[in-house]
């Protein structure tokens, strides 16, 4: 367990910033590129420990993966190719490789054993094992299946049709997984539209997937072909420094090639409404996936309230949204997201009493939080818990902290971002 004393800038942020690549596309192609016939190459693949997990699985079902930093070849074989693993998948800290794995190995002739760290065990995987289960699949594990460690028997499956009663991307996946591999049309209706790259990845692969208004079908044993991905950056990442630019005084960053999909630009919707000063640029659009950049500039900063449909366009930006918030002038409400609950860490607990340790003034309710604006961050003590959302944000509230902040278990930020820190001090470093 590492830690980290973070001073004061009092300096400014400027300059441009290349975020690593995006970890849900990441997590996406190494499976469809397994998945797929010939090969496929993956450029700006995310180099941090959960796509690795994902990696390390397709290894383990005999799949060629190469891996030169950022550039990732994969030798698809087909699912007729991949093969029973001799060893139990660790599947680590990634609830993405939990969930959507899930989806694939359902529908292989074999058995499989997964296991995840401690805060991947207290996850719940019935969201996805009760649907996998109608479709033909064994799941077993603690409590009926819900928690890790699971065995897995899969096999034939027949389609299914489902709603998603939770607003979860990775519930949708894991079932549109099983589906493709399922025999007939699998389909799968969302209340709320959570993110589509499973769906925009699939056709990048040659495969076909309908979507009309919230209900997603896909047809089974469709045959995919290898490709090349080019990952966009990561905006769950480029998030923290957005908020950083909007907090430090005289700052303004601009973020390059960065993943501008809707269903993921929540953050740049909350953060205008917010009245920061923000301009965003669709470049090109790349395998399904719109790609630019973003302008923020140092702002004067309104609090808001923020629930509803736009939470899963949010989810994981919610941390440094509510240090945004304690910034702001007047009260930041956060409702209907309990889903927080359920993520590395209960995120409504650990972002409440680690902003209340540094000195700001939030609270927890049932479904979010609310937080005063006009905060001071004091400094002092405060631990990610192993959830790298919370090192990242503990790192950006020591920016403006009166005092220092001591970051506690700051290794857990390599989960999404190894290069935080160096990237960090590029932009304070071109300052003035
Ligand atoms: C993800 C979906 C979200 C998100 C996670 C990545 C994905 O999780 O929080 O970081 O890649 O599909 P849920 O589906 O549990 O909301």
């Amino acid at each position: 367990m590492s830690e980290r004393v973070l001073s004061p800038i009092n300096k400014s942020l400027t300059g441009e910033l290349y975020v690593p690549g995006d970890k849900s596309i990441s997590h996406r192609a190494i499976i469809f590129g397994s998945l797929a016939n010939g090969e496929t190459t993956v450029t700006h693949f995310l180099d941090g420990e959960d796509c690795m997990r994902t990696i390390d699985a397709f290894r383990l079902m005999g799949v060629e993966i190469e891996k030169n930093d950022n550039t990732v070849k994969i030798v698809g074989k087909g699912i007729s190719g991949l093969s029973e693993p001799l060893e139990p998948i660790n599947l680590g800290n990634s609830g993405t490789t939990a969930r959507l794995l899930l989806g694939v190995l359902a529908g292989l002739p074999f058995h499989f054993t997964l296991f995840g760290d401690s805060s991947l065990t207290k996850r719940p995987m019935d969201r996805v094992a009760i649907p996998l289960r109608v479709m033909g699949a064994t799941i077993d594990g603690r409590e009926n299946g819900k928690f890790l460690p699971l065995s897995v028997r899969g096999g034939e499956l027949t389609s299914i049709t489902f709603e998603t009663p939770v607003k979860s991307a990775q519930v949708k996946s894991g079932v549109l997984l099983a589906g493709l591999l399922a025999n007939g049309v699998t389909s799968v209706s969302e209340k709320t539209t959570t993110r589509d790259h499973t769906e925009n990845m699939l056709q990048a692969f040659g495969g076909n997937v309908s979507r009309e208004a919230g209900t997603i079908r896909i047809e089974g044993k469709q045959r995919l072909s290898g490709t090349t991905i080019q990952v966009p950056g990561d905006i769950s990442s480029a998030a923290f420094f957005m908020v950083a630019a909007a907090i430090v005084p005289r700052s303004n960053v601009t973020i390059k090639d960065v993943g501008l999909n809707p269903t993921r630009t929540g953050i740049i919707d909350v953060m205008k409404q917010m009245g920061v000063s923000i301009e965003v640029t669709v470049e090109r659009t790349v395998g399904g996936e719109p790609i630019g950049s973003i302008f923020i500039e140092h702002s004067p900063i309104n609090g808001t309230v923020i629930g509803g449909d736009i939470i899963p366009r949010i989810i994981d930006e919610i941390p440094i949204i509510a240090l945004l918030a304690t910034q702001a002038n007047g009260k930041t409400i956060i409702r209907d997201a309990e889903e927080l609950k359920y993520k590395e860490t209960d995120r409504i607990a650990s972002v409440v009493t680690t902003l209340q340790a540094l000195g700001a003034t939030i609270e927890a309710t049932e479904d979010g939080m609310i937080i005063e604006g006009n905060g001071t961050i004091l400094g002092g003590f405060a631990d990610s818990h192993g959830d790298h959302r919370i090192g990242m944000m503990i790192a950006i509230a020591s920016l403006i902290a009166k005092d220092t902040v001591t970051l506690k278990n700051e290794e857990s930020i390599a989960i999404s971002y190894p290069n935080f820190f160096v990237d960090l001090e590029k932009l304070i470093s071109k300052s003035s």
